[in-house]
């Protein structure tokens, strides 16, 4: 059976139908705090912190993969931060520890560009970089990438990981991340209304079309183990953009769409992350492309979202 955690999470969602798709709907089984409509079937309750709930799921249904997607994001972690930093590493530490006694066969657990800081070269950032990350999310996925390094090393445990960018479909909505603009802005220029933006026109991120992200967790989940030579995180990218040219790309299918801006405490945490990145070893390694650069991905969106 194949575990998802926080198969609710705007990745979650889609990713369990992703994978019940390719292994079956019996093999896959979603769980969450909160059960959400899609998942009438194979669903559990399970708050990560607890061990011993999630024990008993391993072993009641013979847990041979862990998709672990549970966590808090950016923004929202800032409200919290030792509650962030509880979920987003205890619950890593206690699904590591059952899966190296349990000998589970693959884990993977996404990790972020919100590792990167402002000592972290800005352009084209390599694979090998300072993690100075200014907040308690890039902080607790720092050191997870650590920790799953130092589990493969020291009990093989076969942990893979994508530094996702900021994540754009209409299959599901964000909750809580900085990247979160690039989502919303779709639903009111649908909705025909203006969009307040909360980061400044010029903020350039990295970015990513759903589909690529879901496709780039099946192929490191379906590599090779010896073609999976990073065991921290990989980098991985398809697009950078800012504010003000995703609006321009809009304003070509909705020329009547408007922009405002105003920052909030969400610019701080866009500023202290990178502008693009450098994913050549995914390239090379497993043989990493992404597909949907932004005139496809706002196209396709515009095509699919649903107000
Ligand atoms: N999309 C995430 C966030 O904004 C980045 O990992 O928090």
């Amino acid at each position: 059976m194949i575990l998802v955690t926080g198969a609710n999470g705007q990745i979650g969602q889609v990713l369990t139908k992703r994978l019940r798709e390719i292994h079956g709907a019996d093999n896959v089984l979603a769980s969450d705090i909160t059960k959400i409509e899609g998942y009438e079937e194979k669903f559990e309750f399970l708050d990560i912190l607890n061990k011993i709930r999630m024990k008993e799921i391993i072993h009641d249904y013979d847990v041979t993969q862990i998709y672990h997607l549970a966590a808090i994001l950016s923004a929202n972690g800032e409200w919290n931060p030792k509650k962030t930093w509880n979920i987003n590493m205890n619950g890593v530490l206690t699904m590591f520890s059952l899966a190296e006694e349990k000998k589970i066969d693959k884990i993977f657990l996404p990790s972020t560009i919100a590792v990167f800081g402002t000592t972290t070269p800005r352009i084209n950032t390599p694979q090998h970089v300072p993690l100075m990350p200014e907040t308690v999310y890039g902080m607790s996925k720092a050191t997870c990438e650590n920790w799953s390094n130092y589990f493969y090393n020291r009990y093989k445990l076969d942990i893979r990981s994508l530094r996702y960018p900021g994540i754009i479909g209409y299959q599901s909505l964000p909750g809580g991340g900085t990247t979160d603009y690039a989502v919303e802005i779709f639903y009111a220029a649908l909705r025909g209304k203006a969009y307040t933006c909360f980061l400044k026109p010029d903020t350039r991120l990295p970015m990513m079309y759903m589909d690529d992200a879901i496709r780039a967790t099946t192929e490191i989940m379906e590599a090779d183990e010896k073609d999976i030579k990073i065991r921290t995180s990989y980098n991985l990218a398809a697009m950078s953009f800012t504010p003000a040219e995703i609006t321009a790309e809009i304003q070509k299918h909705i020329p009547t769409f408007k922009v405002k801006y105003e920052p909030d405490f969400r610019q701080d945490i866009a500023s202290s992350w990178t502008e693009s990145i450098d994913d050549s070893h995914a390239r090379a390694d497993w043989n990493w492309s992404h597909k949907y650069d932004l005139e496809k991905m706002v196209k396709d969106m515009l095509e699919n979202v649903r107000v």
